[in-house]
């Protein structure tokens, strides 16, 4: 059982208790000191366990009378369940033991991909947690990586189709997995506090990045399988840059290195056009200063560096000690740092393809994308920057990208990038972060060093500083939903952060003007974790989210939950007016519930468990059984209904 204790452990979040302090001094959060709140917020529905299990065996006779639209995936779903969110949920008090996942019992689940598992059989040695060995370092760029985040399910037959999207039925059985690899710390990976060779460090960066594996449904489970496209994409994978940054001397080391590399890869969302993209977020956190102690470090640290967080030992991986494109104090390499805090494309399907940058999308701690497409073509892509009194932002794409994609330009280097303010009365506006406005002409020398520095180019716009945004995910009626996970430092509440300090985190939902093109939204709070407390569905620290066509939306969470609860994935149906969340998962000890992924079919979802145990074997050995010895490992989860209706259902 969790104790308060634990609470406040797992609160400290597992990067780095750094990586959550505010870094913006901008003094944007004091700008709005007289409130009028008078924001709409919804209640939670006390939704109750006994109800939700009636629900479940009650015959279709209601079906179809709900309005779900015309899908014909929740029409078949409609003759099995009652409710769009129908599955018995996992009590708040029948989780007893948190050394394995607790599942509602309409659900069954396998573990697949764990840290270590060769990402084509045969091609290396696995690692299964033998607590007296860790992989060499190149046996972990063959390996799937730790820190298992957010990740996309890409049918087979995608790349064979002229068109993508969701009225295309694909292949549910087998696909490629693109899947990003956060962090792993020191002690889970190396065994150790510190490395102490470079080839420790190698080890630790290659757990780090992303992977790309093709994966099977065979009758007994899914398995990984050969393919020319799965690969490792680590901290050492050449990359390149694009869009107006792309040539920019922030770029540029004087040691003429190549860019090399990504790291820290938290959330991620898919194109129109079937590629993947991975989110670089707490990148700062590999850096320090071989040379330099915390207060010369601090004297010599420019505004930018502190605006991103930089200090002399980041987050205790010691990167810089042993590889110096990491030491913030060497010459040669003193814009190596600007390489990362980017959003970077992947093809999945390519495994010779180099990973591009997107400069047009801004550099700060990217935690995920979600890209609407407008009615003209075009394409809004939301984003979040996870910090305490950091921003939300949106970029959209100056072509329609079907135009765009045929002719060999890339609809995420040409556009335009918004930083939002959330007014109080329920509208926000989108301002544009372009070298056109005066502001920003007067302190950048082009748009090239303002996309370098995002974050201070919107603080000069009176962004409004929000409870750390972490994903975003388009709703069923083009809505966007932000989560919000916390922001102990808050002091002033505000309308979109009403609640200071903020412990338990909100959901704010919303719509824009013109279809996605416009620069005015409306916005409201959806959902006020903490007013989940004393019901039965009780959830904090909103992280991961992603809504289905039908509108369930699927919540995961990062922070202590209460009630001896682990970390959780919870559904939703926004097509009601009171939010009910319905417990589907619970997770292990000490562990984080973030990144999802369904087949075309929505029969199988994928979830992962991110750090189990905080690596303890004494915690939890998952994905092995109970042991107490073998060393706990991130992975993926298959999830299926016993009935074999859609997730979620
Ligand atoms: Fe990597 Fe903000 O979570
Ligand atoms: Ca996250
Ligand atoms: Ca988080």
């Amino acid at each position: 059982m969790l104790t308060n204790t634990d609470e406040a452990v797992d609160n400290g979040k597992l990067h780095d208790d750094k990586e959550d302090l505010s870094s913006n001094e901008s003094g944007n959060r004091s700008f709005r000191d007289v409130l009028k709140i008078n924001v709409s917020r919804r209640k939670v529905l006390a939704g109750s366990a006994v109800a939700a299990a009636a629900g479940f065996f009650t015959p279709a006779a209601t079906a179809g009378l709900r309005g779900l639209g015309a899908n014909s995936i929740d029409r078949d779903n409609d003759r099995i369940n009652r409710e769009l969110v129908g599955f018995r949920p996992v009590e708040r008090a029948s989780v007893l033991d948190t050394r394995m996942p607790t599942i509602s019992e309409d659900y069954e689940y396998q573990s697949l991909i764990p840290w270590g598992t060769p990402i084509e059989p045969g091609i290396t040695n696995e690692y299964a947690g033998d607590p007296s060995t860790r992989p060499t370092s190149s046996e972990a760029a063959l390996q799937v990586g730790i820190g298992h985040d957010g990740m996309w399910f890409f049918p087979i037959d995608l790349k064979s189709r002229e068109s993508f999207g969701p009225r295309y039925r694909t292949r549910s059985d087998e696909g490629m997995l693109c899947i990003n690899h956060e962090f792993g710390r020191n002690d889970h990976v190396l065994g150790k506090a510190a490395p102490e060779s470079l080839e420790d460090v190698r080890l630790s960066q290659n757990v780090h990045g992303v992977s790309v594996v093709r994966i099977k449904e065979h009758f007994d489970g899914w398995k990984v399988e050969q393919s020319e496209a799965a690969r490792r994409i680590t901290v050492n994978t050449p990359v390149k840059f694009s869009g107006p940054a792309a040539d920019s001397d922030l770029l540029q080391n004087p040691a003429g290195n190549m860019p090399l590399g990504t790291v820290n890869n938290c959330g991620s969302g898919p194109t129109p056009w079937g590629t993947y993209l991975t989110c670089e977020e707490n990148f700062n956190g590999y850096f320090g200063s071989a040379s330099l102690s915390g207060d010369e470090f601090d004297t010599a640290r420019t505004e930018e560096q502190a605006r991103y967080g930089f200090d002399f030992d980041g987050f205790g991986y010691g990167w810089h000690f042993f590889d110096r494109r990491f030491d913030l104090s060497d010459p040669d390499y003193v814009n190596e740092q600007n390489r990362f805090g980017w959003i970077v494309e992947i093809d999945p399907f390519d495994g010779t393809q180099t990973p591009v940058k997107r400069t047009a999308m801004g550099r700060f701690k990217h935690e995920a994308v979600a890209i609407a497409q407008s009615s003209n073509g075009r394409i809004a892509a939301y984003m979040g920057d996870d910090q305490r009194f950091d921003y939300c932002y949106k970029y959209v794409s100056n072509e329609a990208w079907e135009t765009a994609i045929a002719e060999g330009r890339s609809p995420l280097d040409d556009g335009k990038l918004y930083v939002a303010r959330y007014d109080d009365d329920g509208t926000g506006e989108w301002l544009e972060l372009t070298i056109d406005n005066p502001i920003l002409a007067d302190r950048f020398a082009d748009q090239a060093e303002l996309l370098v520095y995002a974050r201070v180019a919107a603080d000069l716009l009176g962004a409004t500083p929000m409870d750390r945004p972490e994903w975003t995910t388009i709703g069923k009626n083009s809505e966007v939903y932000w989560t919000l996970t916390n922001n102990s430092q808050r002091e002033v509440a505000d309308a979109a952060n009403p609640i200071a300090p903020n412990s338990d985190g909100h959901i704010i939902r919303t719509v824009d003007a013109d279809d996605h093109m416009g620069t005015r939204f409306t916005w409201e709070i959806y959902l006020l974790a903490g007013d989940t407390r004393d019901t039965e569905g009780v959830f904090t620290d909103p992280d991961l989210a992603w809504s289905d066509a039908s509108g369930r939306l699927f919540i995961g969470t990062d922070g202590g939950q209460p009630d001896g609860l682990q970390d959780q994935l919870t559904v939703i149906d926004t097509n009601k007016d009171v939010p009910e969340p319905k417990r589907l998962l619970v997770g292990v000890q000490s562990d984080e519930v973030t990144g999802f992924t369904v087949t075309p079919d929505r029969r199988t979802a994928f979830v992962n468990l991110q750090h189990p145990g905080n690596g303890d074997p004494a915690s939890t050995n998952f994905p092995a059984a109970p042991d107490g010895v073998t060393i706990p490992r991130d992975s993926t989860l298959v999830l299926k209904r016993k009935n074999g209706a859609v997730i979620g259902s």
